[in-house]
């Protein structure tokens, strides 16, 4: 049986002083349902000194490479010393915006695992893809690009799966309860047959784009999603309680 994961990624939302005062609003969660807040870099520091009530702290970014010249950038050793437990590999908006390719983010995720963080991978496809069919494939090839050739790689202590269709993130466009949940199987299916199906079924797989608590249920409530990966509803106290709450 796999815990519900409510998952809340911030994106360039809130300063430091705003993450914290989110958590001096926060009602007390179920201790049923994991959590987890991918907040700004810059509000870390302070979070890392908040009571976080049991959420786990998780970075949205990071850079693959030990230390270096990568201006901007910020290595896992430089995110371990706030607690951090999770970093997002894969979202759209970084594949998307920051053209980041499905090697650089396999690169990504593997220094995650290596370091000893539990790295999320998104996946998901355009409205595009989705209408002329390819959904299924195109997801299914993110994932070979990170777990097709396993050799001399250690997975991290869980797997994480994020499905998030691009058309559905930030638009009100939600994937039905059905579609989302043919999808997430889909991608189980593929897990067993790379990673295996011990893997696979105690893999959580997260649904995204545009969950919110009046939504939330019917997709929580499907065999193959275990939780979400939450962008715009996550970012008021009483709104990500809700949608903890109705994960129970
Ligand atoms: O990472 C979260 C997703 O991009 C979903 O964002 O809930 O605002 O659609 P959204």
């Amino acid at each position: 049986m796999r815990k519900l994961l409510i998952m809340a990624n911030w994106k360039m939302n809130k300063t430091a002083g705003e993450a914290v005062a989110f958590f001096d609003s926060l009602p007390a969660l179920p201790a049923e349902v994991d959590t987890a807040v991918f907040a700004p870099l810059t509000a870390l520091d302070a979070l890392s000194k908040a009571p976080l009530a049991g959420v786990g702290l998780g970075a949205q970014n990071f850079h693959p490479a030990a230390a270096g010249a990568f201006t901007g950038e910020v290595s896992l050793a430089m995110l371990a010393p706030f607690g951090v437990r999770y970093v997002l590999t894969g979202h759209s908006e970084r594949r998307d915006l920051f053209k980041e390719s499905d090697a650089f983010v396999a690169e990504k995720y593997w220094a995650a695992a290596d370091y000893g963080m539990m790295p999320v991978l998104c996946v998901g496809e355009s409205m595009a893809i989705r209408e002329a069919g390819g959904a299924e494939a195109h997801t299914r090839a993110q994932l070979d690009a990170v777990f097709g050739d396993m050799t001399g790689r250690v997975l991290p202590k869980e797997v994480i799966i994020a499905y998030e269709p691009i058309w559905a993130i930030g638009t009100g466009l939600t994937a039905t309860a059905e579609d989302a949940e043919a999808m997430c199987a889909s991608l189980r299916a593929h897990l067993a047959d790379r990673l295996g199906k011990d893997v696979a079924a105690q893999a959580r797989i997260l649904y995204g784009g545009s969950v919110k608590p009046d939504n939330c249920a019917a997709l929580f409530a499907q065999e193959n999603i275990d939780g979400g990966l939450i962008g715009g509803a996550s970012l008021e106290p009483a709104s990500f309680a809700a949608l903890v709450e109705k994960g129970c």
